[in-house]
C-alpha cells in the first residue's frame, strides 16, 4: 500500500540547503586527477580531436603543475609525444632516463614538490608501429619480452621521481614484475595503480592523436586489451594485479564501463579509478560546441557518476574546469 501522502520524496529535495544536506555522493578536487600531454614542441601546440587541450613543453607543463596544486588537485598524469626520429621498433626511448618523460617528472619534482605524478608505463608513445610493446614478425605484441622492457621504464620513471607508475600496456603479468624491480630499487613508496580493465575501445582515437601513434598504430589492440563484451574476465585481471601488488586499479574508458567499476568495487573493496578517456571528453565537447548540453553539468554530472559507482577518483581532462566549479 501507498504511503502517500505521508511519504513524499520530493520533500527533501524541495530547497537547495536540504539537497546539499541529503548528499549521498560527494566530489571534490581530491578526486581529479589531471592528464597532461608533454612534447619538445612549442609552448602549447593545440590538439584538434581533443579541443580545449594542449601539447605542451616543459617549462609549460610546470606552469600546469602549479596551476593544479592551486585548485586542489592532488596528481597530474604524463604523457610524452615522443618526437619520431627517436621511435623506434624496439621504443628503446621508454628506458632512456634522460626521455621527454624523465626530464619532465625531474622538472615538476623541482617546481612542485608535493604534487603527485602518475606516469604511464607503456611503449605507444615510443614505438614506430604505435603499440605497447614490442612486436614479432607477424605484428603479434609479445608478451614477456614487452614485460621486461616495462620493468625498464617503469624503473627510469621511478627514479626521475615518479609517485605513482601506471602500466596501462595489458601484459599479463607486468605487475609483479614491476613491483619486485621497484622494491629491489628501493622505492618502496613508489605507489602501482594498474590499468586493471582496459577494454579495446573506440573512444582511444584523440589521445593517440596527441601522443603521435594515431597514424602510426598498425591493426589494433584486441590481442591484449579487453574485450567489451567481457565483466567476468575484468575481475579476473583486477584480482591478478592485486595479487601481484597493485595498490590501486583503473578501469578504462569510463562511462561505458560503470558496471564493471561497480562490480570492481564491490568485489574487493580496494581503491579503484576511472579514467574518463580522450573520446569521452570530445563527446561532451562536442554536444557543448552543438549546443545540445552545457559544458559544467555535463562534466559534473559525468564525474559525480563515477564516484557514484565507487570510485576514489577519476583522471579527466576536464580536471581543472571541474575543479574550478567546485573550489567554493
Ligand atoms: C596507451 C594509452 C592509451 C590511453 C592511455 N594510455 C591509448 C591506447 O591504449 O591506445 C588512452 C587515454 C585516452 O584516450 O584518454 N598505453
Amino acid at each position: 500500500m501507498s504511503q502517500y501522502p505521508a511519504l513524499r520524496l520530493r520533500r527533501t529535495r524541495s530547497t537547495a540547503w536540504s539537497r546539499r544536506m541529503h548528499a549521498e555522493t560527494v566530489l571534490t578536487p581530491a578526486d581529479l586527477i589531471w592528464p597532461l600531454f608533454v612534447s619538445e614542441g612549442a609552448d602549447e601546440e593545440p590538439i584538434a580531436t581533443l579541443p580545449g587541450v594542449s601539447r605542451c613543453s616543459i617549462p609549460k607543463i610546470v606552469e600546469r603543475a602549479r596551476e593544479a596544486v592551486s585548485l586542489g588537485i592532488p596528481c597530474i598524469a604524463l604523457f610524452p609525444n615522443t618526437p619520431g626520429a627517436l621511435r623506434s621498433d624496439d621504443g628503446r626511448e621508454a628506458f632512456n632516463p634522460d626521455n621527454l618523460m624523465c626530464r619532465t617528472i625531474r622538472a615538476i619534482k623541482d617546481a612542485v614538490p608535493d604534487l603527485g605524478v602518475l606516469t604511464d608505463v607503456a611503449l605507444d608513445p615510443y614505438t614506430s608501429h604505435g603499440h605497447d610493446g614490442l612486436v614479432d614478425a607477424a605484428g603479434y605484441v609479445l608478451n614477456d619480452a614487452t614485460a621486461a622492457v616495462l620493468v625498464d621504464q617503469a624503473r627510469v620513471q621511478a627514479e626521475a621521481g615518479a609517485d605513482i607508475v601506471a602500466p596501462s600496456d595489458m601484459m599479463d603479468g607486468r605487475i609483479g614484475l614491476i613491483r619486485e624491480a621497484l622494491e629491489q630499487g628501493g622505492h618502496h613508496n613508489v605507489q602501482i595503480m594498474a590499468y586493471s580493465a582496459k577494454y579495446a575501445s573506440g573512444f582511444y582515437g584523440p589521445f593517440r592523436d596527441a601522443v603521435g601513434s594515431r597514424g602510426l598504430l598498425k591493426g589494433d589492440k584486441k590481442t591484449y586489451q579487453m574485450d567489451p563484451a567481457n565483466a567476468e574476465e575484468a575481475l579476473r585481471e583486477v584480482g591478478l594485479d592485486l595479487a601481484e601488488g597493485a595498490d590501486s586499479v583503473m578501469v578504462k574508458p569510463g562511462l561505458p564501463y560503470l558496471d564493471i567499476i561497480l562490480r570492481v568495487k564491490s568485489e574487493f573493496q580496494v581503491p579503484v579509478f576511472a579514467y574518463q578517456v580522450s573520446g569521452e571528453y570530445a563527446m561532451i565537447e562536442a554536444a557543448v560546441a552543438a549546443g545540445a548540453g552545457e559544458r559544467d553539468a555535463l562534466v559534473i554530472e559525468t564525474l559525480m557518476a563515477f564516484k557514484r559507482a565507487g570510485c576514489s577518483g577519476v583522471l579527466t581532462y576536464h580536471a581543472p574546469h571541474a575543479a574550478r566549479l567546485l573550489n567554493p
